[in-house]
């Protein structure tokens, strides 16, 4: 495993029972988002009193902000079941027609990835959430017949990264959204100390609020990163973590001061070095660091654009004047031919 790679938002196997442990259970354990929580807990609330389901929930943001904690956290306080579903799992009609009528009333449906279904199943989405009906066609040709089945009310709970990639009557038919944003640091500290507490580490507040700076606004890397150093002070030193060994291990993962990876860098580099700065397209740029474009627009970019390190233009990306500062600051400790 790279460095790159055990920082990256995708859940690692290993790391997936990790992350379960330090997801938030309840809206009060949720540090962070005040508005969301705020519209959520009245539409709780509301739900509750009239004993009946939920509306449907889209949850928007970058990975690692908080969607699939907070779906747990809507089930959680409502005391119903949840099914879940990875977006692109679910290929045909049938699979969903199979979920749909398993559900009891008021249960969640979560959908991950719900930009990545496909135009059939979403079809068949329609009129389930809008009428709780699902429409089954049976037999073929002239012989053919739609039967109506009835559903329970349910709540389906979508997450996404993308917005852009969801059609609007499928987006029209959510009665609550919401789009989570990046934490600020303050908030991140708080994520560290809780986590840190559950894993039964001691930190030091200062050293927490190093891990946070250095998160890139994101509570799953903020996580990640206090695991590693938690076993650098295991490891080098006697267990609890102090700021000098909090920088010693993020030095160690090549976690910059503003939270970029040795990827990153290189991501800035090569529009810099390669591309003169660019404009340059999505995919040359992919090609020319062997990533999916999809990572890049999700995982990478969001946090560099909101650095101001770099621009989407129609033409392509650019390398701002101070994302050019700080690949020019960072390239001494990189050195000359680290990137490709
Ligand atoms: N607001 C929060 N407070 C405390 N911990 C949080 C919060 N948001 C996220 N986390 C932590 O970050 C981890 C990742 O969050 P989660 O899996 O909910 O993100 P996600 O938005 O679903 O990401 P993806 O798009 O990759 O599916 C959680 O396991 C949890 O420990
Ligand atoms: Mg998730």
């Amino acid at each position: 495993m790279t460095e790159t790679q055990f920082l990256a938002p995708a859940v690692q196997p290993d790391d997936d029972e990790l992350e379960r442990s330090l997801r938030p259970r309840r809206l009060d354990e949720f540090v962070g988002q005040e508005r969301v929580k705020e519209q959520l807990a009245i539409a709780l609330e509301a739900t509750r009193t009239r004993g009946e389901a939920l509306d449907h929930l889209l949850l928007i943001g970058p990975p690692g902000l908080g969607k699939t904690s907070l779906a747990h956290i809507v089930r959680e306080e409502l005391g119903v079941a949840l099914r879940s579903a990875a977006g692109p799992a679910l290929e045909r009609k049938g699979d969903v027609a199979a979920i749909l009528t398993a559900l009891s009333e008021r249960d969640i449906l979560f959908i991950d990835e719900i930009h990545r279904i496909n135009r059939a199943v979403e079809e068949i989405l329609y009129p389930a959430l809008e009428d709780f009906r699902l429409d089954i066609i049976v037999g073929q040709g002239p012989a053919a017949r739609t039967l109506t089945l009835d559903l329970p009310p349910f709540t389906l709970v979508g997450a996404t990264t993308r917005t852009g990639l969801l059609t609007s009557p499928l987006r029209d038919r959510f009665g609550l959204t919401f789009r989570l944003e990046h934490y600020e640091p303050p908030e991140l500290a708080r994520i560290v100390r809780r986590s840190a507490r559950i894993l039964e580490v001691e930190i030091e507040d200062e050293a927490a609020d190093e891990i946070a700076g250095r998160s890139r606004g994101t509570p799953r890397i903020a996580n990640r990163i206090l695991r590693r150093v938690r076993d650098v002070a295991e490891v080098r030193h006697q267990g609890a973590i102090t700021t000098p060994i909090a920088r010693e291990a993020l030095d160690l993962m090549e976690v910059d001061a503003r939270g970029l990876e040795r990827i990153d860098r290189a991501l800035l580099r090569a529009v810099v070095e390669k591309f003169d700065g660019g404009p340059v397209g999505l995919s040359t740029l992919a090609v020319a660091l062997g990533e999916e474009t999809d990572t890049i627009e999700d995982v990478y970019e969001p946090y560099l654009l909101q650095l101001g390190f770099l621009q989407r233009t129609p033409r392509g990306r650019i390398v701002t004047k101070l994302g050019r500062e700080h690949v020019g600051a960072a390239a001494a400790d990189d050195g000359p031919n680290s990137l490709f």
